[in-house]
């Protein structure tokens, strides 16, 4: 009841242009651009420490790591037939013809953030660091706009 009465309060108090951009959003859309917007966050993360911006710390870096490779496993999943059209996406198509490349795009990411989650020092993150960004973008230059 408590969660109906909130839900009601931010209907109330929402302005209509933001609920013309939830409904235009599909929770897919949503789902995978926070998702990407995750991992993009743990990439931050992880190229601080690889560029001395912040001290290396093997225990954030090893959490970050492992953080994107549990959420490379939902990539497949967010992108489901119906989902790529409208202005507010960025995915291609192409995805739905090449969904085991796509998959195999994700588990690549996984597999490289993967090798990372156990860094012992700043020259070993900043090669896996690097392999790992290859992978963002060997997905990138072929599935999104
Ligand atoms: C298997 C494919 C794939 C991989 C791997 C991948 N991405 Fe993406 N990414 C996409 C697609 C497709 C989109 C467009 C999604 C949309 O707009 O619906 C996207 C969008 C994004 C966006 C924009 C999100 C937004 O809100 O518009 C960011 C940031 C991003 N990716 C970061 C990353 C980073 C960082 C990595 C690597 C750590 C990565 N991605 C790996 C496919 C991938």
């Amino acid at each position: 009841m408590k969660r109906i009465l909130a839900l009601a309060v931010l209907a109330v108090m929402m302005p209509s242009g933001s609920i013309s951009h939830l409904d235009s959003n599909t929770p897919e859309v949503v789902a995978r651009h926070q998702a990407m917007m995750f991992v993009g966050a743990q990439m931050r993360v992880l190229s601080q420490q690889a560029r001395g911006a912040v001290p290396f710390n093997s225990e954030q870096a090893n959490t970050s790591a492992a953080a994107i490779a549990v959420i490379a496993l939902t990539f497949p999943h967010l992108f489901p037939e119906g989902s790529i059209v409208g202005e507010n996406t960025d995915a291609l198509e192409s995805i739905l013809e090449n969904r085991e490349d796509f998959k195999v795009k994700s588990e690549a990411l996984g597999k490289a953030a993967s090798d990372l989650s156990d860094i012992g020092s700043v020259e070993q993150l900043s090669s896996g660091l690097a392999a790992l960004g290859q992978t963002c973008r060997s997905c990138h230059s072929l599935y999104r706009k």
